[in-house]
């Protein structure tokens, strides 16, 4: 990505002083006593993380601070397509692997980054196109989820394939001319190889109500319509000396899409603005209770890609900087997710209205995904639930796009607040993720 492209898309400050003063009425601080990002973090149910370089992990200063002030990580570059496939066919996860190590060691969680990007592709690839490329592609992304599956708290799917400017289309790559579907296709293959790891689509200048994030939007609407896979966007947040002042509402609009929303890449111009900035994007995470964490572009000052823009919170001593204090003050004081969702206000008026399930199991040995296509019927529907019965010894484990009550024998699985209402004859999918086997399925659906 280009920075200065990245640093374009701002707002004056004054709109930053706005947003700030305003979410600072609207939320009820709660006491809290964190001294560390870590821990104040986790008080309010998020992580925060930091992109790692695998080779400073034997830097003391280095690996002192992230050690100390971090809960989550992702490779700043061991994790790409050009790093883990170098040749095609030929994986090499020793970076990768090398980051998981650390973070099960030192209780992070990870986030992956990036299975498929028009940039840092391999060579090999870079010259591949049409179906060759697709095929490629779609077998990085199995082989490569497969391989850290279950180690990943979400994977960063599809990176940067949108464009700038006013279009909101998407971005020119070798990829997006294997087909539009490459994305979905991407999705679909990642939520296959690893059912438990959250999927995020992720770009940058999207840092407000934007045509790009108005592409990106749509895209993510799209796709929990259809039941493609998607739970998370990550927002990189590359920020200048302004932010939007319309960052929450923009974050807010794709949390009420059903999807969870991260802060992936966050880093900051110097200068006197930078706290402020820290602080008001810290609190308009927080004040969205689907915003589930955030992630800044490196440790210190020194370890960004960013050079001279001292964008980071320690300087390159470790040092606590003011930016520092910023986040720390915004975690301490802000809202905590809720630990119990809040009733939903509307009961759907009944109808006398039908729909039909199928199912399909993707099995291996000791657990299954399971993909269920709703269909309406004439009528169309209002909302849906599907009764399934598990065989002896299955059972659930996770589920998407759909509530499960019950994780075994008999489970019914109702809609979301997204995928409810269906005009007659339209399909939406759901998803579960169980152990033992999940062998003959028949599921009885039911419209209201
Ligand atoms: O490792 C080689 C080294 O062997 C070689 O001598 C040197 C010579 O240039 O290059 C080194 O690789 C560099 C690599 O960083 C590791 O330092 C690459 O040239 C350089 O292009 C690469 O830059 C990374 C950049 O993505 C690539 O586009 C940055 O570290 C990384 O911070 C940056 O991260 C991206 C996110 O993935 C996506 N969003 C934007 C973000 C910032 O650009």
């Amino acid at each position: 990505m280009r920075l200065k492209r990245a640093l374009r898309a701002t707002v004056t400050l004054a709109g930053a002083g706005v947003l700030t003063a305003a979410m600072m009425v609207s939320l009820a601080p709660t006491a809290s006593a964190g001294t560390t990002l870590r821990a104040s973090a986790a008080e309010k149910g998020r992580y925060f993380g930091a992109a790692v370089a695998t080779g400073k992990l034997s830097t003391s200063t280095y690996v002192n601070v992230l050690n100390r002030e971090f809960n989550s990580v992702v490779a700043e570059n061991e994790m790409k397509w050009d790093a883990t496939e170098p040749q095609q066919g030929r994986f090499s996860y020793t970076g990768g692997d090398r980051l998981v190590s650390h973070a099960q060691a030192n209780g992070m969680s990870v986030r992956g980054h990036a299975l498929l990007w028009h940039a840092q592709q391999p060579s090999w690839a870079q010259g591949m196109s049409g179906s060759a490329l697709r095929n490629a592609a779609i077998n990085h992304v199995t082989q490569v989820a497969t391989h850290f599956r279950g180690k990943i708290y979400a994977w960063d799917v599809v990176n940067e394939a949108f464009a700038d400017g006013g279009s909101g289309g998407r971005r020119d790559s070798n990829l997006q001319r294997t087909g539009n579907d490459w994305i979905e296709a991407a999705f679909r293959a990642a939520r296959a190889a690893d059912p438990g790891a959250k999927l995020c689509y992720n770009d940058y200048n999207t840092d407000g109500i934007n045509a790009k994030s108005t592409g990106i939007y749509n895209m993510v609407r799209d796709f929990k319509s259809r039941g493609v896979p998607i739970d998370c966007v990550g927002f990189q947040s590359h920020l200048g000396t302004t932010l939007a002042g319309d960052y929450q509402a923009n974050l807010q609009r794709f949390a009420d899409l059903g999807v969870d929303v991260q802060i992936t890449e966050l880093d900051v111009m110097t200068g006197g603005n930078q706290a402020n900035i820290y602080g008001a994007v810290t609190r308009a995470c927080l004040a969205v209770s689907r915003c589930t964490g955030i992630t800044v572009w490196g440790v210190r000052d020194c370890d960004s890609w960013r050079g001279s823009d001292n964008a980071l919170l320690f300087d390159c001593n470790g040092n606590k900087k003011s930016a520092f204090d910023a986040v720390l003050n915004a975690l301490n004081s802000g809202t905590p997710i809720p630990t119990t969702p809040p009733p939903n206000p509307t009961t759907p008026p009944p109808g006398q209205v039908g729909c039909s399930a199928s199912v399909s199991v993707n099995s291996w040995t000791g657990g299954f995904v399971a993909t269920v296509k709703v269909t309406a019927g004439s009528a169309g529907t209002r909302g849906w639930n599907v009764n399934l019965t598990l065989p002896s010894g299955a059972s659930v484990t996770n589920t998407w796009s759909a509530t499960a009550s019950g994780s075994s024998g008999s489970v019914r699985f109702t809609n979301v607040s997204y995928n409810g209402q269906l005009a007659p004859g339209q399909v939406t999918e759901f998803g579960f993720q169980g152990n033992g086997s999940a062998t003959g399925l028949t599921p009885i659906c039911a419209a209201s």
